[in-house]
């Protein structure tokens, strides 16, 4: 099956956790994309969503979907995203889009993370994709010193501003044994906003696309 095949099913199968009068948030990228797709065509009556990115926002915007500001809702029952890697404790990396410190904290104001993914975003460890790192441009050089003392080799995002106005380090060679740690380390270099480790926000139910359907996974 292709690979838009599987996202596409996914997508679909998160419409299961999506109940009138809900607030929903919505994460970004091109799975998510489906799942916008398919909430448009089945018109459950829901309060509103609370987007994760400008794209995001204008997606819904374009299906006549009901966008609201994440400071005039309080908990939001459920978020659904995508993931560029999810290892087998739901911990995954983000931010293939840019999106990782808006997609963060959605996610975390929400009570229920649905992860949509293809199968092949499925990794024993994680670690094979980039990590995102978005920085602060004054900070750009010093962060990347800080990631290089820690093991990694950062590469500027070329011609990529976040809907922050901040730049991104895609970061590879780090030691993801202990993830967790890890995204706690690198936020606490000065200038970096946030990084695309999702490890204390990890996802709750992850809805894999594959060859034969979705399988649906909880810890
Ligand atoms: C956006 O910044 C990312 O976190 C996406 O959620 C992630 O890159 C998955 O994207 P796709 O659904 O396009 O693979």
């Amino acid at each position: 099956m292709d690979v838009n095949e599987k996202k596409k099913a996914a997508a679909h199968a998160a419409l299961a956790y999506i109940k009138p009068g809900m607030i929903v948030g919505v994460g970004t990228g091109s799975t998510v994309n489906f799942f916008i797709d398919a909430l448009s065509q089945s018109r459950i009556d829901v309060e509103g969503y609370v987007a994760s990115s400008i794209a995001t926002e204008q997606r819904l915007k374009a299906a006549g979907l009901t966008v609201l500001d994440l400071n005039q809702t309080g908990d939001i029952p459920v978020y659904v995203d995508g993931a560029d890697e999810i290892d087998p404790y739901f911990r995954m990396i983000k931010g293939g889009g840019a999106a990782l410190t808006r997609e963060k904290i959605v996610a975390s104001a929400s009570r229920q993370f649905i992860c949509i993914v293809d199968d092949s975003k499925e990794k024993g460890m994680l670690g094979q994709f980039p990590l995102p790192v978005e920085v602060l441009p004054f900070a750009r050089s010093y962060v990347a010193r800080q990631l290089v003392k820690m093991g990694g080799n950062p590469t500027l995002r070329q011609g990529v501003t976040t809907d922050n106005g901040n730049v991104i380090l895609d970061v590879v060679g780090l030691d993801f044994t202990d993830p967790v740690n890890l995204e706690k380390e690198i936020n606490n270099i000065p200038g970096v906003l946030d990084n695309g480790v999702f490890a204390k926000r990890r996802a709750d139910v992850l809805l894999v696309g594959g060859d034969s359907g979705v399988q649906t996974h909880k810890p």
